[in-house]
C-alpha cells in the first residue's frame, strides 16, 4: 500500500494513493445465486462484482452491468487504464460483447494476447433496453504486474463507463471511444472469498462464438462512394494546430480551401455547446483554468478512438485540449531539419505566428499572477541551486538549467491557439469553407496523381475532387495522418496489406502503384513521468487552489473570469524548467519540468525528456482501422536513460540540502532514488517524427517521407504539414513548433503554385 500516483488520460487528474479502503458491500446475484463484493457507481450506472476462491488462485468470478442499450463498462484489475488487464463489455443488440485487454498508452486498448480465459456465465449475462449485465468466469486472469496479486487485501481496482456506442459493437476487438466517467475503488478480495467459488465457476461455460469478422477490403467488393459536385483548389485534412494555420495562410491567396474535420466543435465562438456550469457562453474548452477537466466532462467526447496514443479530434486538435503551453522553439530545435529549413530559413515564419498567435507569461488581463505559490517557492528555490530565471519568450535559445513561467497561448482570459487567432480570419474568406464531422479515409489517386479525397460523414461515404492542379495536404496530426497514407496506399507494404485485410472497407490502389515510404519508422514522442513532491515548513501552508475550487467556484472567481481576470483565466502551469544532461554517449539531452499542483503543501512535476532523446519507435495500423506503436518509441536507448536518471538524482540531491524547499514524499522516502521517483512513465503525447521531411528520399532507403516542400515522395500533389514531418522531438512542447512549420509549410506550398504557373490561380 505504498504511496504512489495514478495518471489519468493526458497525465492530467493526479490522484494521490495512499492506501485503499474497502468501498464494496456484499451482494447476491438473483439470476446466478452467486454472492458477490459489489462496487456501485452511481454518476456511470456502473456495478462491479467480484467472487473468489478462498485461497487466491489464478481464476475469479466478476459481474459488470451498465445502464442503457449503448455504452461500454469496464474495470482494472491492475487498478490503471495503463499496463493493466482489462475487462471490457457492451450491449450488441442481442447479449454482451465481451473482451480482455491492454492499454499501454491513453488509447483504445487492444485485446489481451496472454492466457487468461473469459468464459461467460450465461444466467448473468443479458441485455435489454434497460441495461446490461455480464457475469464470468475469468480463467488464468491473475496475471503478474497485471493485476491484484493477493498481496494487497484491499487493492485498488480502476472502473471506466462510456455512454457512447462502441464502433462496432459485435467485434470484441471493436475500438472504444473514450470513457465518460471512470476512477478507483478499493475492492475487498478478502471479504468476496466464498468456499462456494468452485460450484459458482462450475457455471461458466465455453466461451461466447462471436461472428466471423467482416471479410478484407481489399477484395473491392463494396460500391463506390458518390463524387461531389463542387471541387476545390486545395483540400486539407484536419483543423488542428497546423491544419488551421495552413488552411488559413492558404486561403489569403484566394484559392478556393475546403478544411476537413472530423470532430465537433470546441469553443463556444466556434460553436460548442459543452458550456460550464456558471457561464453558459463558454464551454470546459474555452476555460484556461479547468484545462483538466475536459477528459472527464461527460459530452466533450475530444478525444480519438483510433490512435496509438492520446490525439485530440475536434476543432483544434490538440491545441483545444492541451496544456495551453506555448514554447518559442529554440534556434537548434531546426538543426535536424534538412536546408532550406533550418532556423533562419523559418525565422520569417516564426515571427508571422508570434504575432498573430498571442502568448504570454501573465494570461490574468490585470498582469497579475493568481495561484502563484508554486512559483514563488519554487523558483527561490532553484535560483539557491544554481538556477537562472530566464524570460522563456524573449529568450527562447536559454535552456541551460533555467526556469520561467509557462507561456501560454491565452486571449482575452480565454484558451487561444489557432481556433481563435487563425480560423476566424480565414472563416471571413468567401474561398473558405470549414466542415466538420467529416473525416478523410484516404486521398484518392491515379498512380502520382491525387484527384481528391474519399471522407466519411455519419457513415457514409463520399468522395470530394480537387480542381485540375489542386492539391491535398494532409494534417491530421503524427498519429492519424500516417493512417490516411496507408489507406491510400502509402507507406510499408506489410501495413498496407493489414488495411487489405482489415474490416475498414478502404478502397486501395493496385499493387504495383503501392508507393514504399518509411512512413511511421522513426516516430518520436516525449516520455513523461508525473511526479509529486511536498513543499518543506511555512510553505507546505501557503494556500494553493484546489481542484475543488475550481470545480464550483465562488462568485468573485467567476466575476473576475468575465474580466479576463483570475485563477480562471489562467491555465494550471505555474513554472517551466529545462536542463540539459550529456551522459555517456556525448549526446546532449534536454529536460522539461513543468510545475502545477492542486494540494496545499504539494506540486507536480512533469518531467520530460525532450530534445537529443535517442528512443524512436515504429507506428503501424490494426484491421479496425487503429494506429498503434509496432515498436513503443518511449526509452528504448541507455542514454536516454542515464540523462533522465541524471537529472532526477539532482533533484533528490536538492532534497537532502539542510535548509530543503522541497521533499520526495513517495516510495524510498528520504532514501529515495531515480528510479523510485521514474516508476510510472506514459506519453507526454508530443508525437512527431511520424513522416519525417528530408532530402533522403525513403523510396531508396532514406528516412525522409516528404521533399522540402513537404510534398509526400512519390506523388504530384499530396501534402503533409502537421507534427509529422518533424524529423524530431524538439526542446518544449510541440504545439508552436508544429504552427510554425505550417506556416513554412504554407508559404512552400504556395510558392510552387507560383513558380510552376500549375497552381490553381495559375
Ligand atoms: C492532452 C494534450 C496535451 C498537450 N499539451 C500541450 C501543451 O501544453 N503545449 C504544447 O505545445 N503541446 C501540447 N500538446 C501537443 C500539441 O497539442 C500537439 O503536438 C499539436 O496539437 C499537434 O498538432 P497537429 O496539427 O500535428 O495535430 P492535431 O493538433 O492533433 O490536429 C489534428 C487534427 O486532425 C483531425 N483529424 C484526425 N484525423 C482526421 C481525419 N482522418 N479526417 C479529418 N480530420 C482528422 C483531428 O480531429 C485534429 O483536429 C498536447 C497534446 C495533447 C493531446
Ligand atoms: C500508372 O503507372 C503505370 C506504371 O508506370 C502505367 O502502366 C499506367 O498506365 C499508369 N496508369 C494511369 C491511369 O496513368
Ligand atoms: C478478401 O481479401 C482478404 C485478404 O486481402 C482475404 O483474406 C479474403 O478471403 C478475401 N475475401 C474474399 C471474399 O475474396
Ligand atoms: C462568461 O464569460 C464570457 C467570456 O469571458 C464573459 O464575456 C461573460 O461576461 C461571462 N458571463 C457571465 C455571466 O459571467
Ligand atoms: C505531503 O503532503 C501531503 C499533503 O499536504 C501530506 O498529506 C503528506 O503527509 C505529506 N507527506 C510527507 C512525507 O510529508
Ligand atoms: C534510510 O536509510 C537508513 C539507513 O539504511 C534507515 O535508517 C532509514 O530508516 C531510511 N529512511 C527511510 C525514510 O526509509
Amino acid at each position: 500500500m505504498a504511496g504512489s500516483v495514478i495518471v489519468s488520460a493526458i497525465g492530467f487528474l493526479v490522484l494521490a494513493r495512499a492506501g485503499a479502503m474497502a468501498q464494496m458491500a456484499e451482494y447476491t446475484d438473483p439470476n446466478t445465486g452467486i454472492t458477490f463484493q459489489q462496487i456501485v457507481k452511481n454518476e456511470g450506472g456502473y456495478t462491479f462484482g467480484i467472487a473468489l476462491a478462498e485461497s487466491l488462485g489464478s481464476d475469479f468470478i466478476g459481474q459488470i452491468t451498465g445502464t442503457g442499450s449503448e455504452g461500454w463498462v469496464s474495470v482494472s484489475f491492475g487498478g490503471r487504464m495503463i499496463d493493466s488487464l482489462l475487462l471490457v463489455a457492451y450491449p450488441n443488440g442481442q447479449g454482451v460483447t465481451a473482451s480482455l485487454r491492454t492499454a499501454a498508452h491513453y488509447s483504445s486498448p487492444l485485446l489481451f494476447e496472454g492466457d487468461a480465459i473469459l468464459k461467460p456465465i450465461p444466467e448473468g449475462t443479458f441485455a435489454d433496453s434497460t441495461g446490461f449485465s455480464y457475469t464470468f468466469l475469468c480463467e488464468n486472469c491473475v496475471v503478474d504486474d497485471l493485476t491484484f496479486d493477493g498481496s494487497d487485501p484491499v487493492p485498488f481496482l480502476g472502473w471506466a463507463v462510456s455512454k457512447n456506442s462502441v464502433v462496432d459493437p459485435s467485434s470484441p476487438s471493436s475500438l472504444l471511444n473514450y470513457h465518460d466517467f471512470y476512477g478507483m475503488f478499493g475492492a475487498d478480495i478478502e471479504a468476496a472469498s466464498s468456499a462456494r467459488f468452485a460450484e459458482w465457476a462450475a457455471m461458466a461455460a465455453d466461451g461466447p462464438d462471436f461472428p466471423p469478422p467482416p471479410p478484407g477490403s481489399g477484395n473491392g467488393t463494396f460500391p463506390d462512394a458518390p463524387v461531389r459536385g463542387q471541387t476545390y483548389d486545395y483540400i486539407i485534412a484536419g483543423a488542428g494546430a497546423a491544419g488551421i494555420v495552413a488552411a488559413e495562410r492558404i486561403a489569403e491567396s484566394g484559392a478556393s480551401v475546403l478544411l476537413l474535420e472530423r470532430g465537433a466543435a470546441s469553443f463556444y465562438a466556434s460553436g460548442g455547446e459543452v458550456t460550464v456550469p456558471w457561464n453558459d457562453t463558454v464551454t470546459v474548452f474555452d476555460v484556461p483554468g479547468i484545462l483538466r477537466f475536459i477528459p472527464a466532462t461527460p459530452g466533450t467526447n475530444a478525444f480519438c478512438a483510433d490512435t496509438a496514443a492520446q490525439a485530440a479530434c475536434i476543432l483544434g486538435g490538440g491545441t483545444a485540449v492541451n496544456g495551453m503551453v506555448f514554447v518559442r522553439p529554440p534556434e537548434r530545435d531546426f538543426d535536424d531539419f534538412p536546408e532550406g529549413w533550418r532556423w533562419d530559413d523559418v525565422a520569417d515564419a516564426a515571427e508571422r505566428l508570434y504575432e498573430r498567435n498571442v502568448h504570454t507569461l501573465y494570461p490574468s488581463q490585470d498582469g497579475e499572477y493568481y495561484d502563484g505559490v508554486i512559483y514563488d517557492v519554487a523558483s527561490k528555490s532553484f535560483e539557491s541551486n544554481g538556477w537562472r530565471h530566464v524570460d522563456a519568450i524573449q529568450n527562447p535559445n536559454e535552456k541551460h538549467m533555467m526556469f520561467s513561467r509557462a507561456p501560454c497561448g491565452i486571449v482575452n482570459g480565454l484558451r487561444g491557439g489557432p481556433v481563435r487567432t487563425y480560423l476566424p480570419l480565414a472563416q471571413a474568406l468567401d474561398n473558405f469553407k470549414l466542415e466538420l464531422h467529416t473525416k478523410v479515409i484516404r486521398a484518392v489517386r491515379t498512380n502520382s496523381t491525387i484527384t481528391g479525397v474519399e471522407v466519411e460523414v455519419n457513415g457514409a461515404r463520399e468522395i470530394i475532387n480537387v480542381n485540375q492542379g489542386g492539391k491535398v495536404i494532409l494534417a491530421s496530426g503524427a498519429m492519424s495522418t500516417p493512417r490516411i497514407l496507408l489507406n491510400s496506399g502509402i507507406g510499408p507494404s506489410e501495413q498496407i496489406e493489414i488495411v487489405a485485410s482489415g474490416s475498414t472497407l478502404v478502397r486501395l490502389p493496385e499493387k504495383s502503384a503501392w508507393i514504399d515510404l518509411p512512413v511511421g519508422k522513426r516516430i518520436q514522442d516525449h516520455p513523461l513521468w508525473t511526479t509529486t513532491w511536498n513543499f518543506t515548513g511555512e510553505a507546505a501552508r501557503l494556500p494553493i487552489v484546489s481542484t475543488e475550487t475550481l470545480q464550483d467556484p465562488s462568485e468573485e472567481m467567476v466575476e473576475q473570469f468575465a474580466h479576463a481576470t483570475g485563477v480562471l483565466a489562467e491555465n494550471d502551469i505555474r513554472m517551466e524548467l529545462w536542463a540539459d544532461i550529456t551522459p555517456f554517449d556525448g549526446v546532449t539531452r534536454y529536460v522539461q519540468v513543468e510545475l502545477y499542483g492542486k494540494v496545499t503543501g504539494q506540486f507536480n512535476m512533469d518531467i520530460f525528456l525532450t530534445k537529443g532523446s535517442t528512443s524512436r519507435g515504429e507506428l503501424g495500423i490494426t484491421t479496425e482501422g487503429a494506429t498503434h506503436f509496432v515498436k513503443d518509441p518511449l526509452m528504448n536507448t541507455d542514454g536516454d536513460n542515464e540523462a533522465v536518471n541524471t537529472f532526477v538524482e539532482t533533484l533528490l540531491d536538492y532534497t537532502h540540502e539542510p535548509d530543503a524547499a522541497f521533499i520526495w514524499p513517495g516510495p524510498g522516502g528520504a532514501n529515495a532514488t531515480a528510479s523510485d521517483v521514474l516508476k510510472e512513465m506514459v506519453s507526454g503525447i508530443h508525437v512527431v517524427a511520424s513522416a519525417p521531411i528530408g532530402t533522403d528520399d525513403g523510396r531508396e532507403g532514406g528516412h525522409a517521407v516528404v521533399d522540402l516542400d513537404t510534398r509526400v515522395y512519390g506523388t504530384d500533389n499530396l501534402f503533409i504539414v502537421d507534427a509529422s514531418i518533424n524529423p524530431s522531438v524538439p526542446t518544449g512542447n510541440t504545439m508552436a513548433i508544429t504552427m510554425l512549420v505550417a506556416e513554412r509549410a504554407a508559404e512552400k506550398i504556395l510558392a510552387l503554385s507560383l513558380d510552376r504557373c500549375e497552381g490553381p490561380q495559375g
